[in-house]
């Protein structure tokens, strides 16, 4: 089974059954964690608690730590440092997007300003981080601040290419690798580590699980960018990726099908700072009239499928006869399904 010939999944809450133990504990514990007793930011807190996102990094640490063998205290770490940093980056991206809503709320910058949102990210990306200290896991602390660096660098290199002229298919790939993928590949990396590995020594096999990630998570950021295209109501500011002049793969496909008569008039209004509501939906039909969506939608497919194919020949499942391993594979793929076909 491949997930692309899997049945569409679009219910997470369905399909997380087999981690749903693993994810309430984890609410405890991540709660438990971002406890303060500063007053502004235990309101931030409390105001960011009732908007969980879709925890799709946890499910992800806790389906491929449940591959090669039983979730452990050391899953659970690493589902919770990389919620944190996650939950921390996002919303520093708001800052830095200038986006007014966030999983369907007004985003902390809005409400709170832009100051707030900078003091907040901070100090969840401290407890992220202090965690692995706190429990010894410096082999974890290691692999989750390589990924945090690539996804301040891949943020940065995003801001210097607002300028059709000078984004190319690879630079898109570059970015994407390192605002998203980075992080992505980091939750398969420590779900396999946290079994896999002994703490002192990184494991050799667990490392193997980051390259599929990388798959995976390019694939995530190429469907978060459709998303922005789409019609479906997606809880964070719609065509924002426009309006910010981010340009993205179903743009970047679409530029590429097109005649050159019918891109220039795209260019000039793409390059402008603010667009009207025609505007926007011009370049949304643009997109949507040369093709920019089944060819980025295929590109997705194709890398989720190479990364299931890649877990399958892993060295510890190739020949796996276990029943446990195969349901938590079958697990992971529905996921993997979930994420190519999620409304938002
Ligand atoms: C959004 O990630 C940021 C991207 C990398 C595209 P998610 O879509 O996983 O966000 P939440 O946590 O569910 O809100
Ligand atoms: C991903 O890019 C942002 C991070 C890696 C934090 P986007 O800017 O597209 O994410 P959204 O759409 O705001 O969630
Ligand atoms: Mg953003
Ligand atoms: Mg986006």
């Amino acid at each position: 089974m491949t997930p692309s010939s899997f049945p569409k999944q679009t219910n997470l809450n369905e399909l997380n059954r087999s981690v749903q133990t693993e994810l309430a504990d984890f609410r405890v514990f991540f709660k438990d964690i971002i406890a303060t007793d500063v007053p502004l930011l235990d309101q931030l807190l409390r105001y960011l608690w009732r908007q969980k996102g879709k925890e799709i990094r946890p499910t992800l640490i806790f389906m491929t730590a449940k591959l090669f063998g039983e979730v452990s205290k050391r899953t659970f770490i690493a589902a919770t440092m990389i919620e944190l940093l996650h939950t921390a980056t996002l919303i520093h991206d708001d800052v830095v997007d200038e986006a007014d809503s966030r999983r369907g709320f007004l985003s902390i910058n809005k409400l709170w300003r832009n100051k707030a949102g900078v003091l907040l990210g901070d100090f969840l990306l401290s407890k992220g981080l202090l965690i692995s200290l706190e429990h010894k896991e410096y082999i974890l602390l290691k692999i989750l601040s390589d990924a945090v660096r690539q996804m301040s660098e891949g943020e940065l290199r995003q801001l210097k290419t607002s300028n059709l002229q000078n984004m190319t298919e690879d630079r898109y790939f570059e970015i994407i690798s390192e605002k998203t993928a980075s992080l992505i590949a980091a939750c398969c990396h420590c779900g396999a580590e946290s079994v896999l590995g002994d703490g002192i020594t990184e494991s050799q096999d667990a490392l193997l699980l980051k390259h599929a990630g990388l798959k995976i998570g390019i694939a995530f950021q190429i469907k978060d960018d459709l998303l922005d295209y789409g019609k479906e109501d997606i809880g964070k500011p719609k065509r924002n990726d426009i309006q910010e002049r981010k340009v993205t793969l179903p743009l970047i496909k679409a530029m590429e099908a097109a005649p050159a008569g019918d891109s220039k008039s795209i260019r000039r209004i793409f390059r402008k700072r603010k667009k009207n509501r025609q505007e926007i939906e011009s370049i949304v039909q643009f997109v949507h009239r040369h093709g920019g969506i089944e060819a980025s939608e295929s590109k997705m497919r194709s890398l989720i499928d190479e990364a299931v194919e890649d877990i399958r020949q892993h060295p510890l499942l190739i020949q796996t006869k276990d029943s446990t391993r195969k349901e938590a594979l079958d697990e992971l793929i529905a996921l993997l399904s979930y994420i190519m076909n999620r409304k938002s």
